[in-house]
């Protein structure tokens, strides 16, 4: 679905990221790991041409027969808008502290996809049910809510939008342990329900070996190995991923 080819970013003349080469396959779970600082995020922002304006960028990000590199600022809104959601890793960033949830919930999802708030509302209901949250959540300020109750609502979102492509990076690094499990189940069901591709950002193996398909390894702004999951797992290539194997147990 997206092919990152020859990736690299250069900000103030650092190399953030060299020649970063990997695939986010059409309804697959693809798992970005690395350690801290690796480029992981900024990989991302590379993707959905978020990067700050003294980065400079080169190589190639396909997504249906379009360069994401090349295109302008209005097609690349147009194609988040339409195809892509991310959850970002401190989901309450993501929210104005001075608006109450319901109209923030609904510029996220049912104003995206064209629906009234009396339909945002009734389907909204149903997916914060499902999701094992109350109504309730819609009448509060972001600050009245745990940032586990937040990462909720971003999924409740991520529910209601259905996106072609779902980006979470670092998405439970927030959590207790019992939510982050949840979490991950839940992209499962969005997956396996709705048949979302999902790009998983993280630097916990569990979550890889739980969710995802793929995998993609990333240290010090490259990407030292790819492939199914199953696969590293068992037969680890690089020495940095058999480290990170080891240091597992
Ligand atoms: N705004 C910025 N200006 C300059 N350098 C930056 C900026 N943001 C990130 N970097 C650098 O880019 C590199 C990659 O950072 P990035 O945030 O992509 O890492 P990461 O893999 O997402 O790490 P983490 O797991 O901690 O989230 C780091 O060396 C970081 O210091
Ligand atoms: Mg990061």
């Amino acid at each position: 679905m997206i092919e990152v080819r020859d990736l690299s970013i250069t900000m103030k003349g650092k190399h953030i990221t060299h020649h970063v080469e990997f695939t986010i396959a059409r309804g697959k779970i693809t798992s970005l790991i690395g350690e801290s600082g690796s480029g992981k995020s900024m990989t991302v922002s590379a993707v959905l041409g978020m990067l700050p304006t003294d980065a400079k960028v080169s190589g190639s990000v396909m997504y249906e027969g379009r360069n994401l590199l090349d295109i302008s600022d209005q097609e690349m809104e147009s194609v988040k808008k339409q195809d892509i959601f991310t959850i970002f890793q401190d989901a309450s960033n993501s929210f104005n502290p001075s608006v109450k949830m319901r109209h923030q919930l609904y510029a996220f999802s049912g104003k995206r996809v064209g629906d009234t708030l009396q339909v945002f509302d009734e389907k909204m209901l149903s997916i914060l049910d499902k999701l094992g949250l109350s109504w309730e959540v819609v009448e509060h300020y972001p600050f009245q809510l745990s940032g586990g109750m937040l990462q909720r609502c971003m999924i409740a979102c991520a529910f209601y939008v259905e996106p072609a492509l779902l980006i979470a990076d670092e998405p439970t690094s927030a959590l207790d342990m019992v939510l982050q499990k949840e979490f991950i189940e839940w992209l499962i069901r969005l997956n396996e329900e709705r048949g979302t591709t999902i790009l998983l950002i993280t630097h916990d193996l569990d979550i890889v070996a739980e969710a995802a398909h793929e995998m993609a390894v990333m240290q010090q702004g490259s990407i030292v190995e790819t492939g199914k999951v199953e696969t590293v797992f068992s037969n680890p290539r690089h020495a940095y991923t058999k480290r990170l194997l080891e240091s597992r147990f």
